[in-house]
C-alpha cells in the first residue's frame, strides 16, 4: 500500500507515518523547505518538499497512491486569514494536486471537533447530525477545511474525521500544561470547570487507518473521540498522579484569562509569530462550553473503538516526556 501523508513532521502524522511504515506501507510524505525530518527518514519515509499551497509541484508524487492523508494544519496563528490559508487553502490545495493526478483511491481529512463547535451541555455531546457552530478563528478554518474536502467528493472519496484533544507521546501543547504543573505543582483554570473527551494519539493513528481501509467510512464525516468524559478539574487530578504530585488547582476568573490571553496576542503580533497555544482564539473555545461528541457513528460504520484510558495513557506519556528529557 502506498500513501501520500501532509503534516508528517508533526505530532499525528509522525505517529501515523511509523505506524504505517511498521506495517510496510510505502509513505510519501509532504514536508515543507523548513520542516525536520529526522523522524520520518529515520522510520524510511520518502520526503518530498514543497509548499502546501502549490499543488501542481507534488500532484505527482500522488499518482499511484492507495491513499491520500491531509494532516498538515495550523492549530495556533496570528490572523484568521492565517488560519484559513493554511487550514483551508492548504485542504483545498491538497485536494485540488490528489484530483490532477487523476487519483483513484481515497482521501481521509483530518478536521476538528472545533470544526462543530461545543457540545450543547454535559450530558449533550454533539452529533454528526449537528449543525456546525465553530466558536474560535481556527475551528472556522478546519471548517472552510472540510467544505473543500467534501467538494472533492465529485472526483474521489473522502472521509473526514473531527476529533477533539488529542495526547500522547510528542504532543507539545497539553506539555506546556504538563511542564507547568511539574515545576510549579499549581494548575491554573481559566473560565468554567468544562467537561471534555481526550483521546490517546494511538487510537486517533488507528482511527485515521480504519477510515482509509474500510469501505463504509468513504464520503463521510465522523467524530472521533473516546468514550470517557472527564472534567478538566479531573484531567489535572489524573495528572498530578501521573506526576507523583499533589496538584493545586487554582481557578482563574473569565476577565483574568481574557487579560492574559489579550497579553499573549498583543506579544505575538510584536513576534510576528504565535507565541503560546493559549491565546484569544483559545480563551474563545475554553468559555464556549464542553468539548464532547458521540463517536458511535463511526463505530457503527469501522469498528473502531478508542483502546487506551486516560489515567494508563497519561501515565506513559508523563513516562515519554521524562524519558526523553522533555520535564528537564
Ligand atoms: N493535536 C490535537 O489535539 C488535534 C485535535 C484535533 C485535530 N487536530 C488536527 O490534526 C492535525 C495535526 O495536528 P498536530 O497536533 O499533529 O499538529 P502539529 O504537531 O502542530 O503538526 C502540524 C503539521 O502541519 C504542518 N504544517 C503547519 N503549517 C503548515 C503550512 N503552512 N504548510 C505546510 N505544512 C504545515 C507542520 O509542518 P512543520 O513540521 O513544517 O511545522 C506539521 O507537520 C491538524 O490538522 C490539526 O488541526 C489536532
Amino acid at each position: 500500500m502506498i500513501a501520500f501523508v501532509t503534516g508528517g513532521t508533526g505530532f499525528v502524522g509522525g505517529h501515523l507515518c511509523e505506524r504505517l511504515r511498521a506495517q510496510g506501507w510505502e509513505v510519501r510524505a509532504l514536508v515543507r523547505k523548513s520542516s525536520r525530518t529526522e523522524t520520518l527518514e529515520a522510520c524510511g519515509c520518502r520526503i518530498l518538499r514543497a509548499a502546501l499551497l502549490s499543488p501542481a509541484v507534488y500532484s505527482r508524487a500522488i499518482a499511484g497512491a492507495d491513499v491520500v492523508f491531509h494532516l498538515a494544519g495550523a492549530t495556533k496563528a496570528l490572523t484568521e486569514s492565517e488560519f484559513l490559508r493554511i487550514n483551508g487553502s492548504g485542504t483545498e490545495a491538497v485536494m485540488e494536486a490528489a484530483r490532477r493526478a487523476h487519483f483513484t483511491g481515497r482521501a481521509v481529512v483530518l478536521s476538528s471537533l472545533a470544526a462543530a463547535g461545543p457540545a450543547h451541555g454535559p450530558h449533550q455531546p454533539r452529533t454528526e447530525a449537528d449543525e456546525p457552530r465553530p466558536v474560535s478563528a481556527y475551528g472556522r478554518s478546519k471548517l472552510l477545511g472540510e467544505r473543500h474536502a467534501r467538494r472533492a467528493r465529485r472526483h474521489f472519496p473522502v472521509a473526514i474525521l473531527r476529533p477533539g484533544a488529542i495526547y500522547g507521546p510528542r504532543e507539545h501543547e497539553i506539555f506546556q500544561i504538563v511542564r507547568g504543573v511539574a515545576r510549579t505543582g499549581f494548575a491554573l483554570r481559566v473560565g468554567p470547570d468544562v467537561a471534555v473527551q481526550m483521546t490517546h494519539v494511538d487510537d486517533i493513528v488507528a482511527a485515521l487507518q480504519s477510515a482509509a481501509t474500510t469501505d463504509t467510512a468513504l464520503n463521510r464525516s465522523y467524530f472521533i473521540t473516546d468514550r470517557q468524559v472527564w472534567r478538566f478539574s479531573q484531567v489535572m487530578g489524573l495528572l498530578g498522579e501521573a506526576l507523583g504530585c499533589r496538584v493545586r488547582q487554582v481557578p482563574l476568573p473569565t476577565w483574568a484569562g481574557w487579560v492574559a490571553a489579550l497579553g499573549v496576542d498583543a506579544a505575538s503580533r510584536l513576534a510576528r509569530r504565535p507565541l503560546a497555544p493559549f491565546n484569544g482564539d483559545k480563551m474563545r473555545e475554553l468559555t464556549a462550553g464542553d468539548w464532547i461528541a458521540e463517536s458511535a457513528l463511526f463505530t457503527r460504520d469501522t469498528g473502531w473503538q478508542a483502546v487506551r484510558a486516560l489515567p494508563e495513557g497519561l501515565h506513559e506519556t508523563v513516562c515519554w516526556y521524562r524519558d526523553n528529557g522533555w520535564l528537564g
